[in-house]
């Protein structure tokens, strides 16, 4: 019996170190082409020395390659507008690679290594390293991932359900954020917590009456006929003095989750995220991160 296995990397834990890639192809270049040039990542001489490999595509370069794989629901990203000028851009690309591992060494190399392996046939469009931030925590200050399903229980959130095109495939959602640290930390620890509507120290969540109907996780909680609809973190924080923030990643086994938890941030219902008063993407993207079996399936398709 062969299992449909989700890449292992999506739910690996304990790496402190992260690197992200987003590529576009290069005109000309069909995507078929293009993906079995990143399916040679998966080779040793590339990814192997203790680091985990993400590869996920956008819906535009997957669809082409391997339809019968695709999910219907998968789409570039549209984008947020909110009412009030606030707004989450699109900065669709073509491919998306997440290399974490143990120190950032390792994983520039093999960032590094990754470019050069499918230079042919795409172009670099975009490279952001990523930490871990003490125990777990954004920049903030706050911890993140508290309310985060368990790994026991993050592949039924995360993947695409068996039986379904792309099962056990993960829509991905990548954005950078960038804090004003400054104006945040100008609040004070009492004001901090109605922001994200969880206490600093140990991300206790408020009562209800203590939290703020545009407290971060107000927002994102998303309820939907008394079933909780969830996603799968794993942003890590970035950045340099000057700028720095989250690049936020979550998978669904549904894109549409994602949508919602953004219409609520931006306010398309009336009550904007405060959050967003305290940092703004600067990019956004959706990617499908094929199951290893459709992989494999695509990089050698005569055992098919
Ligand atoms: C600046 C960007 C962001 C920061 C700093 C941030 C930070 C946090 C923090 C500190 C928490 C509370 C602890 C936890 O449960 O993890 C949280 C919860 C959460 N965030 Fe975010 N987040 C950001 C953007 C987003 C975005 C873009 C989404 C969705 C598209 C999102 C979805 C969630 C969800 C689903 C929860 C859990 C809510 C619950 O059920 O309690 N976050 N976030």
């Amino acid at each position: 019996m062969e299992f449909t296995l989700p890449q292992s990397g999506i739910f690996a834990q304990g790496t402190r170190a992260h690197y992200f890639l987003e590529f576009d192809l290069r005109p000309g270049v069909t995507a078929t082409v293009a993906l079995a040039s990143f399916l040679r990542l998966q080779a040793p001489d590339v990814s192997a020395g203790g680091v985990n490999l993400v590869l996920a595509f956008g819906a535009d370069a997957w669809r082409e390659a391997a339809p019968s794989m695709a999910p219907a629901s998968l789409a570039p990203f549209p984008g947020v507008q909110g009412p009030d000028g606030h707004r989450a851009p699109a900065t669709q690309h073509d491919a998306w690679i997440w290399i974490s591992g143990s120190t950032p060494d390792i994983t520039w190399d093999h960032a590094r290594a990754a470019v050069g392996a499918v230079s042919e046939v795409a172009v670099l469009a975009n490279e952001q390293p990523g930490f871990l931030y003490h125990d777990g925590r954004d920049e903030t200050g706050f911890i993140d991932g508290t309310a985060n399903p368990p790994v026991r229980r993050a592949a039924d959130v995360a993947l695409v359900p068996l039986g379904t095109p792309g099962e056990a495939g993960s829509h991905v959602l990548a954005m950078r954020w960038v804090h004003d640290l400054d104006a945040f930390h100008r609040l004070s620890i009492h004001e901090q917590e109605r922001v994200f509507g969880r206490t600093k120290l140990d991300s206790v969540e408020l009562s209800h009456g203590e939290k703020p109907p545009d407290a971060h996780i107000a927002r994102v909680e998303l309820d939907v006929e008394g079933e909780e609809l969830e996603i799968f973190r794993r942003s890590v924080p970035y950045g340099t003095i000057q700028e720095s923030g989250l690049y936020f990643v979550a998978f669904s086994a549904d894109p549409s989750r994602f949508q919602r938890m953004l219409a609520r941030m931006f306010g398309l219902d009336g009550v904007r995220d405060r959050l967003t008063d305290f940092s703004t993407p600067a990019s956004g993207a959706y990617y499908f991160a094929p199951s290893i079996n459709a992989l494999r399936a695509l990089a050698s398709p005569e055992q098919d």
